[in-house]
């Protein structure tokens, strides 16, 4: 965790420690558990493994959804479903949620013969996505940006509050998803491409989800995804194959889910594609091996959407859908989310009558699942809690938001300091995300793909509407076929802001073929920068789109990423000054689509010179580096030192730094430490984030950070696949200077 202080000219010290939490004590009667579970038949204990989509047992009348008690009665009378999830199309009401979730559980307490609850899950994956009203943050991508953990407790539990309050408590997030190929559409969901950032993002909001103790009404089960490789497709699409080796699965992917499993998490989703050539969901050994074994997992594994039936249909690695079944359960998933028809439920049965998979089996699933359920306190409360009921939409949730998105905005490139803007000059504003409330909240926005902006409060407002509110000077909006018209225009205003990148997207639909900006985007760009007024692009996109060619044309380039509701008001506030920027790039920016490279990459990635006739280099030059950031004030980093030469066995090593604010206004600094391994048995990539903190400082104040090292936190994966750390000479760096130390 780590600890903030505030100082004006005077040096002060903290101590980082490795961030954590500690495990979730849960009161469980488990002898309750065995006895019912001794009095259930296999088709009851199927029923609990099984979740369907709500569109099976429910209906959209006049624009309200409504449950069919028909289907309803025969998916709990005849299937006895224990779960279910999703909407129909799009966000309901709190009142609606109270109707449906108390309908169903009426309905299942009236049927279920042992009185088990039902569970209901939804995907509340950067804030409450299908509840009208409720409070939306960045996406991950974006508050990996902010490396301030607190804030992304912040966001956990306002989500874990809102979620309880519409009756729901199981969500389906964070992921856990190490972001390291930008094509993948889900990029903007992941804490971004390093795996400390992940891992120690990720266990923050799942604090934030999880609390201390899951019957309270401020809480919600947490889901680990998608375990695992799912975010590396080598084709840069969705549900697509990754190649990865087990070296590279185990140092970079494993340890965010390694962690949080230590910490507590309830659930874990399971990877809808495949790595070699095995779909995740029929691979015992990372199923149950590794997870399970050497992990230690004691929750429940939940399918993706209908990936026990794409064994058969997609990856073509079982015959029928009864094989796939006996696949999926075999390598050890629990609950399987179906979601549309009742043959995985029939199949599994049939095998336990078979006897090809055993009762015990099954026992245990169901025996995970009704855990959960207890220790959600369905058991004693399974009705929607009314005195949770208040906890949506909350005033002070918009300021938490609009934090998140202010400490996100990262200030790529400021050329001869051209922001922030004056306040009283006159602004051409323009481009696609300019106006667009969608692009600001990218997916999981009351819609899955978030497209339709009617959900969105109108008290939020888009970058033109926040800018409009800013200035004291004219502020004009054109489309682009306008513009067109009037190139000219370009010339009456003081200050050009175009706002580029792209609309919301969500899981496949998301794909694209390039990661180049489309070049509509870029030919705009390019005109407005022909008449000489400073054009300033704003980034809102959820992956890095490539602006090689239009770099140059704008002195001043802010990320704004998926920021959210108030990430409009956000990148006004940076741009006009209101606030210091502070965010750090969460991936390495690709100059071009062909070359993207990690900042963790390879030596022999980069750097090759042959002498003449063969002279050539290839260097490590990305548009920005991972880590970037701008900042209106600006710091130095002075005194780097390490308490020894030598760090020896478990012993902790200090390095300390002193970081001042050396321009004449406050702001808030990242301050990370990377280490290198000069020389290891596996090839050591270039450099690894180790350590971060995030620091406020006032202008002319400094601080000294001490941040601790073990062999451990320096430690890799060898080629008999073992965590070692091994002897010998390690350099640490921190905000560009070094120091080596030897480790015996
Ligand atoms: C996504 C998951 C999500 C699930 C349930 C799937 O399509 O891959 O991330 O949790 O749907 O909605």
């Amino acid at each position: 965790m780590t600890k903030k202080l505030k100082m004006k000219n005077t040096i002060a010290i903290i101590l980082l420690n490795s961030v954590g939490f500690c495990a979730f004590s849960q009161t469980v009667d488990e002898a309750q558990i065995d006895k019912i579970i001794s009095r259930m038949s296999v088709e009851e204990k199927v029923g609990q493994m099984t979740n369907m989509t709500l569109a099976t047992i429910a209906y959209e009348k006049d624009g309200t959804v409504m449950i069919d008690q028909t289907k309803l009665k025969e998916a709990i009378a005849t299937y006895h479903i224990g779960s279910y999830q999703n909407v129909l199309n799009h966000a309901y009401s709190i009142k609606e949620w109270h109707q449906l979730l108390d309908t169903i559980q009426s309905v299942t307490l009236r049927l279920e013969k042992h009185k088990i609850p039902s569970l209901y899950c939804i995907d509340a994956v950067h804030g409450t996505t299908y509840t009208k009203g409720s409070t939306l943050f960045p996406h991950n991508l974006a508050m990996a940006a902010t490396r301030n953990l607190d804030l992304a407790t912040l966001g956990g539990q306002v989500t874990a509050l809102e979620t309880r309050a519409t009756g729901i408590r199981y969500n389906f997030s964070p992921v856990l998803d190490v972001g390291r190929q930008p094509l993948w559409p889900r990029f903007a969901e992941t804490f971004g491409e390093d795996t400390y950032l992940v891992k120690t993002m990720g266990l923050a909001t799942i604090k934030g989800y999880q609390g201390t103790n899951l019957k309270s009404t401020s809480s919600v089960a947490a889901c680990m995804k998608h375990f695992m490789g799912y975010s590396v497709p080598a084709s840069g699409r969705d549900r697509a194959p990754a190649y990865i080796s087990d070296i590279q699965l185990r140092e970079y992917f494993l340890p965010p889910f390694r962690e949080a499993v230590l910490a507590g998490t309830k659930t874990v989703m399971v990877n809808s594609a495949e790595i070699n050539g095995i779909p995740v969901h029929s691979n015992h050994y990372l199923l149950t091996d590794v997870l399970r074994t050497e992990l230690g997992f004691k929750g429940v594994v939940i399918t993706d959407w209908e990936d026990v039936k794409k064994l058969v249909e997609r990856h073509q690695t079982a015959q029928t859908y009864k094989e796939a079944v006996f696949q999926s359960v075999t390598a050890g998933i629990d609950l399987c989310i179906v979601p549309m028809d009742y043959d995985f439920t029939k199949n599994l049965i049939a095998l336990v009558k078979e006897g090809r998979i055993s009762e015990e089996r099954i026992n245990v699933s169901v025996k995970r699942i009704l855990m959960m359920k207890m220790e959600l306190g369905l058991f004693d409360h399974p009705y929607v809690e009314q005195a949770a009921k208040s906890q949506l939409g909350k005033p002070e949730y918009r300021n938490n938001t609009l934090e998140a998105a202010r400490e996100a905005i990262t200030l790529l490139k400021n050329e001869g300091n051209i922001l922030p803007l004056a306040k009283n000059k006159k602004v051409l504003v323009l481009g696609p995300t300019a106006n667009s409330k969608t692009s600001l909240n990218g997916c999981w926005s009351y819609t899955w793909q978030g497209q339709d902006a009617s959900y969105f409060d109108v008290k939020d407002l888009s970058i033109l509407n926040a800018i409009k509110e800013k200035v004291s000077g004219e502020v004009r909006y054109v489309t682009q076929k306008e513009y067109e018209s009037n190139p000219l225009l370009a010339n009456q205003f003081d200050y050009i802001v175009a706002c580029i990148g792209e609309d919301s997207y969500a899981e496949t639909p998301g794909n694209i073929k390039d990661l180049e900006l489309p070049s509509d985007q870029k030919e705009l760009v390019k005109t407005l920068a022909r008449y000489g007024k400073p054009v300033i692009m704003v980034l809102v996109e959820g992956r890095p789109r490539i602006v090689r060619d239009i770099e140059p044309l704008c002195p001043g380039i802010l990320m704004g990423y998926w920021p959210g509701p108030q990430g409009g008001t956000a990148i006004a506030d940076v741009l006009f000054g209101d606030v210091n920027p502070s965010g750090k790039l969460p991936f390495t920016y690709p100059r071009n689509s062909g070359d993207i490279l990690t900042y963790d990459h390879k030596l022999l990635d980069e750097a090759v010179e042959v002498q003449s006739p063969y002279s050539y280099r290839y260097e490590f030059t990305p548009q920005w580096q991972f880590g970037h950031g701008l900042s209106y004030t600006s710091f130095s980093y002075e005194n780097l030192k390490i308490s020894s030469d030598t760090l020896r066995g478990n012993a902790i090593l200090k390095i300390s730094i002193t970081v001042k604010n050396t321009g004449n206004r406050a702001g808030k600094e990242a301050v990370e430490l990377y280490s290198r391994d000069v020389f290891a048995s596996i090839t050591p990539p270039v450099k690894r984030l180790r350590k971060f903190t995030k620091i406020n400082l006032e202008a002319g104040a400094a601080q000294e950070i001490v941040f601790e090292l073990s062999a451990a936190d320096l430690s890799f994966v060898n080629k008999d696949l073992k965590w070692v750390t091994e002897e010998g000479d390690f350099e640490v760096q921190v905000g560009g200077l070094k120091k080596t130390f030897y480790y015996k």
